[in-house]
């Protein structure tokens, strides 16, 4: 029986070494969640990188077969390819340039881009390794760009779906790596290419027609005789989750503990993983305004931020780090008073339920990023809004922008515009939050990540049957 091969560069699962003993626990990402569906059907697999370096080939034995038992294939990487092609390649060119931080963060380094090449001729022989005829193949993220083409030279009638996490920059960022054709021939060894949003699609239209001698129609690219599909598919979140955490009893016991701690507080929230594209240290720049012009918000309004530790090896995530500590200090220092603290900051994850208990006792979610493929902490505030209350401040700048526009919409370059929308929102009446927050709700339980993994599935089968049909013809 033919069976679905997911491959992303991170398996769905975290796994510790302590004590000898190879730790694995399941990831609650929304990707995680979402295919969660599909890989642990029938003979279904998902292949990806373990996440830890494991030398010894006992131990990587020992591994495999624990992951087996999960229908997870790994793909071990040594130190220097996670240097070079995971932090390198993958980190310090296409997250910034993809991410409009080029001229900024982005070094061109040769070796990278080798280490980039050889990691995903890694990924392509162990779906080589497992792949039968009619299997489906479903590549994710950026740092798999190549994988397609290195498959369908291999497989030249296999279905291979691809879908990019990350927003796809204008044709003027894009150019300005070095790699850029090799980059777009690797995609386009795809049948389905999906992004988040439109101009996603555009920009990755523009880019291909631009720097490829391809044709295209609408959306459907040809190239050497294959018709390619470009497509957006807005990714969801797992609602139904969401909406029942809160009424769970270990979720309650933590809401009644934040309401007790903040309960003269309006509470703004503000989750992100550690990255200069999530637009922290200029939210905090917000807050520090409206602490400013607004003396009355002093030991009335308090910011819960947490910084999800990420790529700390990475330079310029380390300095941003030390950078937020500072800015954080400064602003407590300055405006705290004996019964009041401003931030609230955490540098470290939380458990789920934590996370759903300050979801649904904020009464503001701050969700400012620079640049962002999707967001998906916008649509779990409003998923766990179960009152319909509470208010969304949401940058531009963010794909589930285009599609929560009943959230308080922002430029989070313009310091003015984000404390003004901070003071809007705590000032909101109730009526209006229900009225947005009721509009959004609906869409986010409609759009849910089951939603976006049926659309994808089900419209690359039908690309499948269409290019046979051309080629009938
Ligand atoms: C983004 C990317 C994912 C990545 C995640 C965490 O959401 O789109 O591909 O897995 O960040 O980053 P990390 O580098 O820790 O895998």
């Amino acid at each position: 029986m033919p069976k679905t091969i997911i491959v992303s560069n991170r398996l769905p699962v975290k796994i510790s070494n302590a004590d000898d003993e190879y730790i694995l626990s399941p990831s609650e990402g929304g990707l995680a969640t979402g295919l969660g569906s599909i890989y642990k059907q029938d003979n279904n697999v998902w292949i990806g990188w373990p996440g830890i370096e494991i030398t010894e080939q006992h131990d990587k034995d020992r591994v495999t077969d624990q992951l087996k038992e999960l229908s997870l294939v790994p793909v071990f990487l040594d130190q220097e390819e996670i240097n070079q092609y995971y932090e390198g390649f993958s980190n310090e060119v296409l997250w910034p340039v993809f991410h409009y931080y080029a001229s900024t963060y982005a070094t061109y380094k040769q070796s990278n881009w080798d280490y980039y090449k050889t990691v995903n001729e890694k990924f392509k022989d162990i779906i080589l390794s497992i792949a039968e005829p009619g299997d489906i193949i479903w590549i994710h993220d950026y740092q798999l760009l190549l994988l397609p083409g290195l498959v369908r030279n291999e497989l030249p009638d296999v279905s291979i779906g691809f879908f990019l996490h990350i927003p796809f920059p204008s044709h003027e960022m894009f150019r300005l790596i070095p790699w850029r054709s090799e980059l777009l021939e690797g995609m386009l060894g795809a049948d389905l290419i999906g992004f988040h949003t439109f101009d996603d699609v555009r920009h990755f239209l523009g880019a291909t027609t631009r720097i490829l001698p391809v044709t295209t129609s609408s959306n459907i690219i040809t190239m050497d005789e294959r018709s390619i599909v470009v497509e957006s598919f807005p990714m969801g979140i797992d609602e139904k989750k969401y909406a029942s955490l809160p009424l769970q009893d270990d979720v309650k016991e933590q809401i009644e503990l934040i309401r007790n701690n903040f309960k003269d507080n309006k509470l703004i929230l503000s989750i992100d993983r550690l990255d200069y594209s999530k637009g922290i240290l200029q939210r905090l720049q917000a807050f520090e305004l409206m602490l400013q012009l607004c003396p009355e918000c002093i030991e009335k309004i308090a910011l819960y931020m947490i910084v999800v530790p990420s790529r700390d090896t990475v330079p310029q995530y380390a300095h941003l780090r030390d950078e937020i500590d500072k800015k954080v200090g400064n602003i407590n220092s300055i405006y705290r008073t004996m019964d009041w603290t401003p931030i609230h900051y955490y540098y470290r994850s939380f458990p789920i339920e934590m996370l759903s208990a300050l979801y649904y006792t904020a009464d503001v979610c701050l969700v400012t990023p620079m640049r962002d493929g999707m967001n998906l902490v916008s649509k779990e505030y409003v998923a766990s809004r179960i009152n319909n209350d509470g208010v969304l401040i949401l940058s531009e700048m963010a794909g589930s922008s285009k599609e929560l526009i009943d959230a308080i919409i922002v430029n989070p370059n313009n310091t003015g515009e984000v404390c003004r929308a901070i003071l809007e929102a705590v000032n909101m009446p109730l009526e209006e939050q229900q009225k947005r927050m009721t509009s959004m709700r609906k869409l986010v339980a409609k759009f849910n990540i089951s939603h976006w993994v049926k659309i994808f599935m089900d419209r690359l089968k039908e690309v499948k049957l269409m290019q046979r049909s051309m080629q009938a013809r």
